[in-house]
């Protein structure tokens, strides 16, 4: 076992196929340099020990044993079931100190609670010098996802492990990386916190009723997902764009968009952008615009004029590292 180790991992951006991904449809999603990093040290009791501030937790202990049982405070849930799932199956049985620190807020829906479960279980692996394949640390971290949260595609998961840009398919079982120079991509906060199981929930009742008309929804989805797949390894922007405005075009169709979005949406694409959607699981959080260099500025301001706030972040970030 080490001392103590340290690793970071991406928060993500969904560029295409949200929602559609959760049946069994391709998803593209980038991971973004606004990483989450986890420190972990054995601890002298069998205990957990955590300290969390960006989910307003400080001085948490549970015994090692009691790990997911009981009342769990919602900000600790990924990162108690992660640390029990890892320890049942490579049978630890260790008191640890963790501390996480985001660089990025949970209400920006960057994918906080993923990203703290990789880290989480890669900073383990490394801790108790056990190897994991980028595969191993998915299948490990997707039935955290699950086990807290019922529902899922993973794909979070994925661009925090693999980073880059992905082409994926529910539960991991595509996971392409694709090779993409630039990104011409910015992006635009609501100032909404959207809850992604309640809007997941909401496509899942309207499907209910209309499951032809929604399937089909998700396959004209899977359609455009899949030339974006070839739009962006070619590096041409224009038609990802308009593609972009395609997929938001049946993301409204399902229920998901707000005004809010929808305000920044449209501001960007009057201020010179290829396309713009949401991104994620709609309802709030961010937007995205695809805008050639020139436009990038006006772009900007033009979101925070529009009432939201232009978040700057890279995409096509590195995957979970040692730090
Ligand atoms: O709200 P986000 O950014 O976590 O994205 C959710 C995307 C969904 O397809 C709606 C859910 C999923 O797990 O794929």
């Amino acid at each position: 076992m080490r001392e103590m180790v340290k690793v970071s991992a991406p928060g993500k951006l969904m560029l295409f196929g949200e929602h559609a991904v959760i049946y069994h449809r391709p998803c593209i999603v980038t991971a973004v340099d606004q990483r989450m990093i986890v420190e972990i040290k054995p601890a002298r009791e069998e205990k957990l020990l955590l300290d969390a501030p960006g989910v307003g937790i400080k001085g948490y202990s549970k015994k090692i044993k009691d790990l997911a049982c009981g009342e769990v405070p919602k900000g600790v849930r990924f990162i108690e079931t992660g640390i029990r799932n890892f320890f049942q199956k490579y049978k630890v049985k260790q008191g640890i100190e963790v501390k996480t620190k985001a660089g990025f807020s949970s209400e920006v829906g960057f994918g906080s609670s993923a990203a703290v479960t990789v880290g989480v279980a890669a900073g383990l692996a490394q801790l108790f010098k056990i190897r994991l394949s980028r595969k191993q640390l998915f299948d490990l971290t997707y039935k955290t996802v699950l086990d807290v949260q019922g529902v899922g595609s993973g794909f979070d998961l994925a661009a925090s492990i693999w980073g880059g840009t992905l082409y994926f398919v529910t539960g991991g079982k595509k996971v392409i990386p694709l090779k993409i120079n630039q990104l011409p991509l910015i992006v635009g906060y609501t100032g909404i916190k959207a809850d992604t199981p309640t809007m997941v929930k909401k496509v899942a009742n309207l499907r209910k009723n209309n499951k032809k008309l929604v399937d089909s929804i998700f396959d004209q989805m899977s359609f455009l997902t899949n030339k974006a797949k070839v739009t962006l390894s070619k590096g041409n922007f224009k038609k990802t764009g308009g593609l972009m405005n395609l997929n938001q075009g049946l993301l409204d169709a399902l229920g998901v968009n707000t005004k809010e979005l929808a305000d920044l949406i449209f501001a960007t694409r009057k201020a010179g952008a290829w396309g713009a959607k949401l991104s994620g699981a709609g309802g709030g959080d961010c937007m995205i615009a695809l805008v050639p260099g020139k436009m990038r500025r006006k772009a900007e301001k033009a979101i925070e004029r529009a009432g939201g706030k232009a978040l700057k972040i890279k995409p096509n970030a590195e995957g979970v590292r040692a730090e």
